[in-house]
């Protein structure tokens, strides 16, 4: 990833970050990259095995040893103060926090159980309210000045069937995050959000785009730059979005995702299909009802 990345090789080299699932997938992109940037990082997530391998692939990667691993589920607050203690042991103190770990799958709502809902909206909201507080605390009382990204959806402004209990949550993760950002400004701590549409990753892939449902919905022929996300280039947004460079950012959202739900949602952008000629006859009668 490193001949990927947009910014200087010091960008974070003040920065430690605690990047929540951040063993697999997108987690594991941004990590990989903050560690190159000079970062140091702590990773954390239930799988403490998966942790270890990423562990030794990252240093491996990027020759950046100050990767910390943590077990921890993020719906437990008791934990999640473990991560924190952990991280200010090793480093000394932390200054940044991603709220990346998720969970989600595809079901009707009406299947779910109770737990069911409980288990998406405690891991996405509860897990992101958990380290976003216990942070916060611990930045105002010692006085740091720090910075938060959480990662959205774009359907955390739309809703969507199908993934009502995370699209529920994601939006709640967004008016935390515009919350936060107004109202921590004053403790000098920052609260942007990074919405990605579809990042190739198992974890997301194998639940949200199952093979019986792609055979219904291609999600690639929804997005209108005609591909998928490339790791680097959300881990370049998550990293400007960490750094110094960014400081006069808060309460944003950025959208990454090739034009997808914009394209979606715009009245007349299936017209993409009608042919030129179409057109012409088109054109002919549209103007001929103009009055003369
Ligand atoms: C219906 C289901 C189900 C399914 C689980 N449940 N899977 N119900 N359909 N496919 C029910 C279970 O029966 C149980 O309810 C309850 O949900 C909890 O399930 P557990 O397996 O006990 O939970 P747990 O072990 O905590 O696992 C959590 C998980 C799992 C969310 C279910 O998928 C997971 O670990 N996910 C983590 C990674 C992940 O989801 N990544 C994708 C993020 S992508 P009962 O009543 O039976 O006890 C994303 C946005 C992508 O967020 C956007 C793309 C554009
Ligand atoms: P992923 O690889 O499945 O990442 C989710 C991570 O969360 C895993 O590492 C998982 O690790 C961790 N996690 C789940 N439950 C947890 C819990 N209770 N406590 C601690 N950690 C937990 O999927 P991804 O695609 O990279 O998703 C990363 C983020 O991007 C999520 O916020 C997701 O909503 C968002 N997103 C992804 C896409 C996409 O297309 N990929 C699109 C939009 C948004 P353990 O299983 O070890 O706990």
């Amino acid at each position: 990833m490193k001949d990927k990345l947009m910014l200087k090789d010091n960008a974070l080299e003040n920065k430690t970050i605690i990047v929540t699932g951040g063993g697999t997938g997108l987690g594991k992109s941004m990590a990989t990259a903050f560690l190159h940037l000079g970062a140091n990082i702590t990773i954390c997530s239930r799988k403490i095995e998966v942790l270890k391998n990423t562990q030794e692939e990252l240093i491996k990667e990027t020759g950046n040893e100050n990767l910390h691993i943590v077990a921890c589920d993020v719906r437990k607050y008791e934990e999640v103060e473990n991560v924190l203690n952990e991280t200010v042991n090793r480093f000394g103190s932390f200054n940044g926090l991603v709220n990346n770990a998720a969970g989600n799958f595809i079901s009707p709502t009406e299947r779910l159980s109770h737990k069911a809902f409980d288990t998406i909206v405690d891991i996405v909201l509860k897990g992101t309210y958990n380290f976003s507080l216990a942070s916060g605390k611990y930045w105002i009382k010692e006085n740091i000045a720090a910075n938060m990204l959480n990662i959205v959806t774009t359907y955390s402004w739309t809703g969507s069937g199908y993934v009502a209990p995370s699209a529920a949550a994601k939006g709640g993760v967004l008016a935390l995050t515009r919350s936060l950002a107004s109202e921590w400004a004053k403790y000098k701590i920052r609260a942007n959000a990074i919405a990605p549409g579809p990042f190739p990753t198992q974890g997301a892939f194998s639940r949200l785009f199952p093979e019986a449902i792609h055979k219904q919905l291609d999600p690639l022929k929804r997005i209108p730059l005609k591909r998928y996300g490339e790791h680097y280039e959300l881990a370049n947004l998550a990293s400007y979005l960490m750094s110094d460079f960014s400081a006069y950012m808060t309460g944003e959202v950025v959208t990454i995702d090739g034009g997808e739900w914009i394209y979606n949602a715009g009245e007349f952008n299936a017209f993409d299909n009608i042919p030129q000629e179409m057109w012409d006859y088109i054109e002919k009668e549209v103007r001929g009802k103009n009055k003369k």
